[in-house]
């Protein structure tokens, strides 16, 4: 049976760890998902109580990524919020070479879906894909997913880009090489990595930021500011909210921004 009591100064321990290696901010109404999520690592390492497992990861490296893992939220799918695409190939240039960052990329699923529509628009690219999680790395370079994230993707790109699984691998669909080459997965903290010094065309660092507080925010923005080449995008999730951050970049439209 596992203890997965959590006084008061455990929290504020853990909330502090989360914060100073993620920049994620999880504030008392998310005592009960953090809760949920030690429980289940409790349960994979078998220890039984938080005061053990706060020590383990102290100690083990592999463990304290396992525990970030399992912090962090992961949720993605094929062609998500693809109006920003759309966007990126009516406006650039496609016989220009782009050089794209997915910043917050998860499974990969973000990074796969522009260069689908980039190689169907014949732009020459290659994508950065990167992200916090290793087990997320992990997903996105193997290519495989089960048929639901793949729903909101075009039937006809669908059989293009993609091979169909086989028997026990029905349910699942594979990434196709030529997909694959334009893209190059690695770890990148947000929060504790220098930026890259203008580099990209395109940054997509969607839905990661809506779990930073203000001053993370603030040093996120100020290092795309830094990665983007002049003239180049910064796009972020419809649904969140930069406001009360100070930023010189230019805007397009509520989630796309340029540096000019
Ligand atoms: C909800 S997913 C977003 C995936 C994709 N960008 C999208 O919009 O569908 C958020 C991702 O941010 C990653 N993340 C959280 N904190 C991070 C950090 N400090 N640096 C890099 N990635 C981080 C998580 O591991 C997770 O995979």
């Amino acid at each position: 049976m596992y203890n997965t009591h959590i006084t008061e100064k455990q929290f504020k321990n853990l909330v502090g760890i989360v914060h100073k290696v993620s920049g994620i901010s999880l504030n008392e109404s998310k005592k009960s998902l953090l809760k949920a999520r030690i429980a289940k690592r409790l349960r994979a390492t078998r220890i039984n109580s938080i005061s053990d497992y706060i020590q383990l990861i102290d100690q083990d490296k592999d463990e304290f990524d396992n525990f970030i893992d399992g912090i962090t939220t992961n949720h993605t799918y094929f062609f998500r919020e693809n109006k920003h695409c759309e966007y990126i190939i009516n406006t650039m240039d496609p016989s220009k070479s782009l050089k794209i960052w997915s910043a917050a990329s998860s499974s990969g699923e973000e990074a796969y879906s522009i260069a689908i529509q980039l190689i169907e628009n014949h732009f020459r690219f290659e994508i950065f894909a990167s992200d916090i999680s290793d087990t997320m790395l992990e997903i996105a370079g193997r290519g495989i997913y089960p048929l639901d994230r793949v729903r909101a993707v075009p039937k006809q790109l669908l059989h293009k880009y993609f091979q169909k699984g086989v028997n026990h691998s029905a349910n699942k669909v594979k990434v196709k090489p030529e997909v694959k080459t334009h893209i190059r997965f690695g770890k990148y903290n947000l929060v504790t990595a220098p930026p890259p010094k203008a580099e990209y065309d395109i940054i997509f660092c969607r839905n990661v930021m809506i779990y930073f507080d203000l001053p993370t925010k603030q040093k996120v923005m100020d290092d795309m500011w830094t990665a983007l080449k002049t003239g180049g995008y910064f796009i972020f999730g419809q649904s969140e909210s930069i406001v009360g951050i100070k930023t010189p970049l230019k805007t397009i439209s509520p989630s796309i921004y340029q540096k000019r």
